[in-house]
């Protein structure tokens, strides 16, 4: 089976009847969305936040019970994928491009739980570049400045034009090589005017879930 369908089925196991559920984004997640539906046809009792466009859709084709983030205060768990994890559970996100919606997300979750095929365990952050979402307006000031933090920032595109997310905005992937201390980098990409979101998750997640080659899962928890 591949691996990431092995960490994306194993996922549903945490979903308990009655629970308020994000729903995150990609194709490990996609596993997981696609075995809720199984169960919600048998009747599990579920409300799920989508974190983006393309997961709504999904879910919606499925008959997952949705509900909008304004509509509800807490989420007892999120299950998402990530782009790197490393051994205290800080992430990167937001190689789908829906980190903001994703941390949005996350931040009124109890729960956190990421599914993630064992390439993306590593020992440090930054070697997949770190996508961080920007307002259009001043993008290359915005840039700019986000460079003098030590990183190579690339503007996203889609077929030769700026790839634009759901909300609007652009995203730089910003290579770092390594990243030595994830909070510090996170709150000073967010200082910088223009930048909306960055896909650094620290200090969220709680369960991490890793589908292996040799065809086991692979469970590590705070
Ligand atoms: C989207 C994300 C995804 O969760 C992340 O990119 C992993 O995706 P996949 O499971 O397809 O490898 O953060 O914004």
């Amino acid at each position: 089976m591949d691996t990431k369908q092995l960490a994306g089925e194993k996922a549903v196991e945490y979903v308990k009847d009655g629970m308020q559920l994000g729903l995150g984004t990609g194709s490990t997640v996609y596993w997981t969305i696609l075995k809720l539906a199984e169960l919600v046809k048998k009747g599990l009792d579920i409300r799920c936040v989508p974190t983006s466009k393309s997961t709504e859709k999904i879910a919606e084709n499925l008959g997952i019970p949705l509900v909008s983030l304004s509509a509800i205060n807490h989420l007892d768990l999120t299950i998402d994928g990530a782009d790197e994890v490393n051994p205290n559970f800080d992430l990167i996100k937001g190689g789908g491009g829906a980190l903001l919606r994703e941390k949005m997300v996350a931040s009124i979750s109890q729960r956190l739980l990421i599914v993630i095929d064992e390439s993306k365990y590593v020992s440090h952050l930054g070697e997949f570049s770190l996508p961080v979402e920007i307002v259009p307006f001043g993008w290359e000031m915005t840039s700019k400045q986000i460079s003098r933090l030590g990183c190579n920032p690339r503007l996203r595109t889609k077929e030769n034009s700026p790839f634009v997310t759901d909300n609007g905005n652009y995203i730089l992937d910003c290579y770092f090589e390594k990243i030595q201390n994830p909070s510090t980098l996170n709150s000073a990409l967010n200082m910088i005017p223009g930048v909306v979101e960055n896909g650094l998750f620290v200090h969220m997640a709680d369960t991490i879930v890793i589908g292996n080659r040799s065809g086991n899962v692979e469970i590590l928890k705070k």
